[in-house]
């Protein structure tokens, strides 16, 4: 996990790492730090917590030069305090280094070279990394990294500096994200695309064992084995992000732009023929999909499992959270499609999954945000999001998307396969052209939201309740409520209640049931009014709202639009994305950083 960022130019480097850190703060923030080059002289600073607290130390104590690079932690090993905050410094303080990743064999390496007497001041796996270094040191910078890159067991992506090699940073990748650029008299490393300044105009995306040499007005690149490599430009997009455009946060502006990532993804799905790119031959003989995701993600996932079982009735479906699919025999022939969905593309657990099954031999498809991912890159075929740039860490708009691309996937396939007759087809299509002005009605009931969330947000304890495909929905709003605002909150399918969770129901709980199938409603009632007895209050989001029954069993009434019912989903989640934003507000806390989180988990 963590953010790493490196410059080299004309301006105070400090500046611009401290500019750049923020943009990528969203990758952790347990601690900040930065190393700065002058003179042959590498100083450094480090502070646990926001970068803001990096910040202020740096106006106090500045570090002038214009070679730098810098860190923002999300710990893995060792707590989130200074000593173990990047970057590292060697005893002879000839390299500093950030780190992006998991050194998995650190303790080897750190016992071998604490038995040649080396000092280590930290807990990190990061530290052995530049302790290497100096130990393997024979004067020539590339050919030490390159030694040392090799003894290096697990994932990494590498910024380094050499206090006797002026001008330069060095980047080195492998699994973690990195990207490298110069123009104009400026150079970058950077673990995200859409951190770097737009200046840049194109850039290149490392991959796999490739190393890279960033000056002022040069990248040079290599292989490990220093085999020099011809460089791929990778288009920078015009997104304004930093930008919160009057907004109170990067969630609620999120959740704002809901309608127009939703038009912009059908619109991409279309124009890029995106399924047409997919061997017609191979989608026919599918016997099995298997669907891996994490959190936001993984219920997307779940979304799909229920649309597929339904419109594919001949095709095996299994969907699994990442971090236990690895662990699971996975069966993977040519027959079987494996489906990764992640915002990120860089999500450790995913990853390694899709990465299993390409391996294994299987054909994987990613149903991603981000173009230039890792996940876009090793998948035989992709399905873009168009989501744009999602800040906040809990994910948001990015799920709307999910759910929708997922949905015309998946109808498109059935048609191709002939579960489904083209009038059925169209008449979905049409269902899917109108969820852009449904959203937006959806998030124009926001006021009534907000009221409830006023009145309610010191409650302890919360149940999403849901059949069927709301029951995908409600898992979704739960993990919303519990990341941002730390209210113990339970999704359960509403049937179940009674077979044991139904005894934690009590005064001063609150069940929010979600019901766009019209076929569900008196069972539903049935669920609630068993939770009315036992004294919780009792919110129904559905555009069935002017139901008696309904109306009766309910103490709050949220009408969202009516959606063919398979769509659902990508309407009925927003007033749960607006419940747990409007009750971490109440509540005053940090939305769009929660505690102990990340956005891009990029450790396993
Ligand atoms: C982290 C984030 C979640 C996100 C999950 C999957 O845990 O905190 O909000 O849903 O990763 O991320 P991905 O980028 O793979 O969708």
């Amino acid at each position: 996990m963590c953010g790493i960022i490196g410059y080299v130019g004309d301006k105070q480097a400090s500046d611009v790492i401290i500019a750049g850190l923020k943009l990528l703060e969203y990758r952790g923030y347990d601690s900040a730090g930065i190393a700065v080059s002058n003179k042959g002289k590498i100083k450094v600073a480090k502070k646990e917590g926001r970068i803001v607290n990096l910040e202020n130390h740096l106006k106090e104590e500045p570090l002038l030069g214009n070679l730098a690079i810098g860190h923002t932690r999300w710990a893995t090993h060792g707590k989130p305090n200074d000593a173990n905050a990047h970057p590292f410094i060697g005893n002879k303080r000839k390299y500093a280094v950030v780190h992006n990743g998991i050194i998995e064999n650190y303790l080897e390496i750190k016992e071998e070279l604490m038995s040649e007497g080396v000092k280590f001041s930290s807990k990190t796996d990061s530290e052995v990394i530049v302790h290497l270094l100096e130990y393997l040191d024979n004067g020539d910078p590339i050919a030490t990294i390159l030694k040392a890159v090799k003894k290096l067991k697990g994932a990494f992506a590498l910024g380094i500096i050499h206090a006797e090699t002026p001008n330069t940073i060095f980047a080195a990748k492998r699994d973690n994200p990195l990207i490298v650029g110069c123009a104009g008299g400026e150079g970058y490393i950077c673990s995200d695309i859409n951190s770097l300044p737009q200046s840049l105009k194109k850039v290149i995306v490392l991959d796999n064992k490739q190393f890279a040499v960033v000056k002022k007005n040069s990248v040079e690149l290599y292989n490990f084995l220093g085999k020099p490599l011809d460089k791929n430009y990778v288009e920078l997009s015009p997104e304004e992000w930093g930008d919160l455009k009057g907004y109170e946060c990067y969630m609620d502006k999120e959740i704002c732009e809901i309608p127009d990532a939703l038009t912009r993804a059908i619109k991409n799905y279309r124009e890029n023929k995106s399924f047409e790119k997919i061997d017609k031959d191979y989608l026919k003989s599918l016997r099995r999909i298997n669907i891996v995701g994490c959190g936001t993600a993984l219920h997307a996932g779940l979304y799909g499992e229920k649309l597929i079982k339904k419109y594919l009735p001949d095709i095996d479906v299994y969907s699994e959270m990442a971090s236990e699919f690895r662990y699971n025999p996975v069966k993977v022939d040519e027959k079987t499609l494996t489906i990764t969905i992640s915002q990120s593309g860089e999500t450790a657990d995913t990853l390694v999954c899709q990465k299993m099954v390409s391996e294994l031999g299987g054909k994987t498809l990613t149903i991603c945000n981000v173009p230039t991912s890792s996940m876009v890159y090793y998948a035989d075929y992709n399905l873009q999001l168009c989501a744009g740039k999602e800040v906040a860490v809990a994910s948001t708009k990015a799920y709307n998307t999910q759910d929708l691309v997922f949905a015309m996937f998946i109808f498109d396939l059935a048609l191709l396969r002939g579960s489904i007759s083209q009038a059925e087809y169209d008449n979905l299509m049409k269902e899917i052209d109108a969820l852009p002005k449904k959203a937006q009605e959806a998030i124009d009931v926001r006021g009534e939201i907000e009221a409830f969330s006023n009145k309610n947000f010191r409650k302890k304890s919360v149940f999403y309740l849901g059949r069927g495909i709301d029951y995908c929905v409600a898992m979704e709003g739960s993990l919303k409520l519990k990341e941002i605002s730390y209210i113990h909150c339970e999704a359960y399918a509403a049937g179940e209640l009674k077979h044991g969770t139904l005894a934690l129901i009590e005064k001063d709980v609150i069940a929010i049931a979600l019901l766009t199938d019209y076929d569900m409603v008196d069972k539903m009632y049935s669920s609630l009014a068993e939770v009315r007895t036992r004294g919780a209050s009792i919110m129904v989001i559905t555009p069935f709202a002017d139901e008696m029954k309904l109306k009766e069993i309910s103490d709050y009434l949220i009408e969202i639009p009516k959606v063919h019912k398979d769509l659902s989903a990508v309407v009925s989640v927003i007033p749960t994305q607006l419940i747990s934003y409007y009750i971490a507000r109440a509540k005053g806390c940090d939305i769009d950083k929660p505690r102990n989180l990340a956005k891009s988990v990029t450790v396993e």
